[in-house]
This record gives structure tokens, sequence and C-alpha cells, in this order.
């Protein structure tokens, strides 16, 4: 797979934040602060009950334009965005890549330096290459926001804070708390983002647990500890966090098959029994029924699945008006700035 990454190394420190350390693009949860993530979650709280409001609407983005670029495909994340933007009161444009002149062999830079063009301010993008969003990001004008939608194996930045959402919703303080994630931590852009969340939230401990081949010893020495076995990584969790297959990543045979690995990581209620009787089960999506957990289990009453899909659309209006208070701060910043200097 491509990666941006080796031509233009990831510093998401710089890219991400104004000078005051705001938030004016959101591309990895690494380089973030505990305050920003705790201030990410502190907005969300603000708009999570707007959909049940009769005027699912407030006019913090009116007047701005949200392009949702899509170069994977999307159920969740992209309908989110797109729900988030619009209560936003944002316009929002969702580029069909399908049908658009990508398939003509324009470069991802050209298409978006020409939606730049027609007054733009903010791009949501998933990309297959890891390092896109924060490449991107670095050439885009200073008034326009980058969000990263997931970026190939990388990061998945607003999937772990709508999963830290649901947590502290549910199971409150972080330092209490023991979270497991379970199966293809390998390819998953979504566990790498989770354990650099619970870190910087400060829980107790995170344990990763799948097939050797499926876990990658760099999550380690971010903090997680490592497990084979459920029964042993599941012990006394208070969350378990089970991740699909990423068939569609796996180079090499990585699994005997798809049933052996449903016997040993699969999530059924007789595996769920060695976490606390009280743990939480979720789940990023699209759940795979009968190959990383069972239906009674998705389905049951320790299941927060759908929870988490509808406090998507409140991080995701938490981020996109950070990142825009963000860049009209660092605007002003700067016009004081020219102001001064020309004075
Ligand atoms: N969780 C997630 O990213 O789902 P989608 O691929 O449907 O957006």
């Amino acid at each position: 797979m491509t990666s941006m990454t080796d031509v233009h190394p990831i510093d998401p420190r710089n890219v991400q934040l104004t000078e005051d350390g705001k938030l004016r693009h959101f591309l990895s949860i690494g380089g973030l602060s505990k305050e920003i993530l705790e201030e990410i979650l502190d907005t969300a709280d603000s708009f999570v009950n707007i959909g049940e409001k009769s005027v699912k609407k407030v006019p913090l983005l009116r007047g701005k334009t949200v392009v949702n670029l899509f170069f994977e495909n999307s159920t969740r994340t992209r309908s989110t965005f797109e729900l988030a933007a619009q209560r936003l009161s944002a316009d929002v444009l969702n580029l069909d890549i399908s049908k658009s002149a990508t398939a003509k062999g324009e470069t991802l830079m050209d298409t978006l330096q020409n939606l730049e063009a027609m007054g733009s301010d903010m791009f949501v993008i998933r990309h297959a290459d890891s390092g896109a969003q924060h490449f991107i990001a670095s050439q885009v004008t200073p008034d326009v926001a980058i969000i990263n939608a997931g970026d190939g194996r990388h990061a998945h930045p607003t999937q772990a804070m709508l999963d830290m959402y649901t947590i502290r919703k549910h199971k409150g303080d972080f330092s209490k708390l023991k979270v497991a994630i379970v199966g293809d931590i390998l390819h998953s852009r979504v566990a790498r983002s989770q354990v650099q969340a619970l870190n910087i939230l400060g829980a107790e401990e995170v344990r990763l647990i799948g097939p050797k081949t499926l876990l990658p010893d760099n999550l380690a020495e971010l903090g997680a500890k490592l497990y084979t076995r459920m029964e042993d990584g599941l012990k006394d969790v208070d969350v378990v966090i089970m991740l699909r297959l990423q068939k569609e990543r796996m180079d090499g045979a990585l699994l005997p098959s798809e049933g052996e690995f449903y016997r040993l990581y699969g999530l059924t209620s007789e595996k769920l029994n060695y976490a606390r009787p009280d743990a939480i089960v979720m789940h990023p999506g699209p759940i795979n029924r009968g190959v990383e957990i069972e239906s009674v289990v998705a389905d049951g009453p320790q299941s927060l699945i759908l929870n988490q899909v509808s406090y998507g659309i409140a991080i995701r209006m938490a981020v996109m008006s950070m990142t825009v208070s963000g860049q009209m701060q660092q605007k002003n910043q700067q016009d004081q700035n020219n102001e001064e200097a020309s004075a």
C-alpha cells in the first residue's frame, strides 16, 4: 500500500493545532492533550440531545461549506458526518468519488485545490493512504480545516472519540477502567486511535487480544498489554471492544480460517462471562455476525453498538465546531499581527 508518510512524515502536533494550542485540523489522537480530548467530549455532551428536538439545528457553521470526500466505502462515518454538518447548519457537498474526475487520472491534490477554489471551508476525508490527510493539511490555505475520517491503517480519530464518549457516558471515570480491544488489531486504524485516546485519558489498563499474527508489538510500546487467550484478556474487564476482521487489508494468510478465529476469539455469551458482569460491549461497525461476534451478544443488553453510532453525530459536531472556532481565532490573530506589523 502506498504511504504518504514515507515522503511526508506525520507530525500531528504542529499541523493540527493553532499557535495557542487550539484544534484547527483533526488528524490523529497522537499529539493531542488530555484537555483537548476532554473538551471534545464535553462539547459533544452539549450536542448529544439535539436529535430529540423539534428543530435539529444550531447555527454554528451557518455560511460554511463542508465537503465529504470518501475514497473508501463507509456507512456510519460518512452519514454521521453529513448529519453533523447539517445540524450545524453548514452547506454539505458529498462528492461521489466513483463518478468524479479521479477516474480520469486527476490527483488527490488537484481535486482538493479545485474544490477549494469553489469556496469550501472544510474537508472530511477518508483515504486508503496512511498520512494522506496530514499531507493535505500541510498544503491547504490557512482558513480550510481538514478532518480525518480514516487513513489507511494509521488513524480513525473521530471513531476513537465517539468510543471514548460511549465509555465515559456509560462507565464514568477512565482511571478505574480496564478496557479490552479484541480481534484484528494489526490492520485496525480504530484500535491504534483507541489505544492512544485511552492512554491520554488515563484508563487503568488497556489490553489487546488476538492471534499472535494480528497483534503488532508497536501498540504494546504505547502501553497496551497483549493477550492471545480470551480467558486471560477478558478477565475482570469493564469494557470489551470487538473489531472486524479486515480481510481487504490482509496480504497473506494470517488466519487458519474464519471458523477457527470465531472459535477462539468470537465474542459469544460464554466468553463474555470472563468479563465483569456489568461490562459493556462495543464495536465500531460494520459487524460480521458469527465471525467476530455472536448475534445474541451484539443485540444483547450489554451491547452499546447502536448507541456508539448515535453519539458519533455529537462527536463529529464537536470536532467540526472546534476546528472552525480554532481557524477563526488563528485568522483573527494573524490579521492583528499583520495590522501591528504595518502600523
Ligand atoms: N466505523 C466505521 O468507520 O464504519 P464505516 O466504515 O461504515 O464508516
